[in-house]
């Protein structure tokens, strides 16, 4: 079973604190500043289509794709019919949509999923492939230096509804020789009606360092035009954990040189 697809039921209560609002927030202003005229967008990796549904708020035309047939059915089922949003079920790695977007998005940690070179080729290939000439794609991830710096430590989470009590223990475990992090999550459920049940899931994360970046980006026609701290916008410190990129697709009108054609 892919990853998500058993935990795909208790994701919104799991981040239900999550600053969703604020996150949009800034990806719209992103947006606004990095590609003013963008009305389309697609949305790699749209989970349970949280951000999707808020930026179609802001007025843009949202297309949500996911590999999880279970974080697709909540989206459907939270936000389906919503103006201006589709989902669409698919691997980003072989995505064909065969249609360009004004920008491509990819939020909480998408591209730190793609956990090999050739995963990563390949959706930044999607991602330039769905791009019209020019377009940029955001995309946040773990950043390699904070990772190293502040290593991930072993976590317990609990939570509540009306029906269930939650209990999630998260167990990372490093392989700096990879740069990857299995977490290995342990999710107790006990219904308040009675009975109770455990998932188990490992999550592998890669932590991303910029001068790949640059080198996926380049290999996709896209060079990184910023980087910086998520959520702050500001200059990246090594201490952060998370790092936000905005790619530049080239533009086909403009020569190698940057000069547009005569
Ligand atoms: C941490 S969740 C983020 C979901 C959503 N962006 C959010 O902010 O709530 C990662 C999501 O990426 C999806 N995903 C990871 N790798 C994928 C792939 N290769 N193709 C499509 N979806 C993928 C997972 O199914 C999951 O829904």
């Amino acid at each position: 079973m892919p990853e998500f697809d058993a935990y795909a039921r208790y994701y919104d209560l799991l981040y239900r604190d999550k600053e969703y609002e604020k996150e949009a927030a800034f990806v719209h202003d992103l947006l606004t500043t990095h590609a003013p005229a963008a009305g389309s967008l697609l949305e790699l990796g749209c989970g349970t289509g949280r951000h999707a549904k808020l930026l179609a708020e802001y007025g843009y035309e949202v297309c949500g794709v996911d590999r999880s047939a279970e974080m697709l059915v909540a989206a459907r089922q939270r936000h389906g019919g919503h103006p201006g949003l589709t989902f669409v079920a698919g691997d980003l790695r072989e995505l064909s949509l065969q249609r360009s977007f004004d920008a491509v998005i990819s939020l909480f940690h998408v591209m730190s999923y793609q956990t090999d070179n050739a995963s990563l080729n390949a959706a930044f290939r999607t991602a330039a492939d769905h791009l019209v000439p020019g377009g940029i794609f955001i995309f946040d991830c773990w950043y390699g230096p904070g990772v190293l710096t502040d290593p991930p430590v072993v976590r317990v989470k609990r939570l509540s509804d009306e029906s269930i009590d939650l209990t999630r223990i998260s167990e990372p475990d490093l392989h700096p020789q990879q740069n990857l992090v299995d977490i290995n999550f342990e999710v107790l459920i006990k219904e308040k009606g009675g009975g109770c049940h455990t998932i188990q899931e490992t999550h592998t994360i890669r932590y991303l360092f910029a001068p790949e970046v640059s080198l996926f980006a380049e290999q996709a026609g896209m060079v990184v035009e910023r980087v910086c701290e998520w959520m702050t916008g500001g200059e990246l410190p090594d201490q952060a954990w998370y790092a936000c990129f905005v790619l530049r697709k080239s533009n086909a009108d403009r020569s190698d040189d940057g000069l547009i054609p005569a």
